[in-house]
């Protein structure tokens, strides 16, 4: 029998990154999307600010997302290094995806805990889902692209709230490869023992 800990350990090690361009299109119930976000809910939380906040996208809703972040790309790509590949690649992805979710922070009101906090608190809530689709067996990733910083009108944020980035869920083709490398950890330890 495996122990929690050989269990949890192989969960963490064996998550990864799959894009998009695996993805076969097909789509994940609801119902799962809603308990990898309540596993997203019981991230760690300073203060218990709960800063992360989620915008779904899901049916058309993908369209809309793929054609703000396609037309971003474009309006922000002088003529010269425009690339159509690239404006139907970044169309493509939100269309492949099963679902969306912007990841927000909503920055606590009293200001009770530095910021810094509020982005891990969040960044820890995102690992949740990681792990959730990893155990699924789904392919996800956490995007950051640049239109983040414009997306507030588009995502119609709320007072406080910012864009961290996309994480895009799809159903992976079988056989997907994943590559995964890690300098050792002892590279980034330091010990002190008196
Ligand atoms: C905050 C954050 C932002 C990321 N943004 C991007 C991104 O914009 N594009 C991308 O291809 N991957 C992005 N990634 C995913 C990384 O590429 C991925 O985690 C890394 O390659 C390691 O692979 P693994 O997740 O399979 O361990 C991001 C990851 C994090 C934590």
């Amino acid at each position: 029998m495996i122990t929690r800990f050989e269990y949890v350990s192989e969960l963490l090690r064996e998550r990864r990154s799959i894009f998009p361009a695996s993805y076969t299109g097909e789509k994940v119930e609801e119902q799962r999307i809603m308990q990898i976000l309540e596993n997203a809910n019981w991230a760690p939380t300073h203060k218990h600010t709960e800063p992360w906040r989620f915008v779904v996208f899901c049916n058309d809703g993908l369209l809309s997302l793929g054609e703000f972040l396609a037309n971003y790309y474009m309006e922000h790509t002088p003529v010269e290094s425009f690339s159509e590949e690239k404006y139907k690649r970044t169309l493509g992805k939100a269309l492949k995806s099963s679902h969306v979710i912007a990841i927000c922070m909503q920055r606590d009101p009293k200001e009770s805990v530095p910021e810094w906090e509020e982005l891990a608190a969040v960044a820890c809530a995102v690992q949740n889902m990681y792990l959730s689709c990893s155990s699924l067996g789904l392919g996800c990733y956490w995007s950051s692209p640049k239109a983040i910083v414009d997306a507030g009108p588009f995502l119609q944020l709320r007072e406080g709230e910012k864009c961290l980035g996309f994480f895009y869920i799809g159903v992976p083709e079988k056989g997907t490869k994943t590559n995964a490398q890690r300098k050792p950890v002892m590279e980034k330890v330091r010990w002190r023992r008196g």
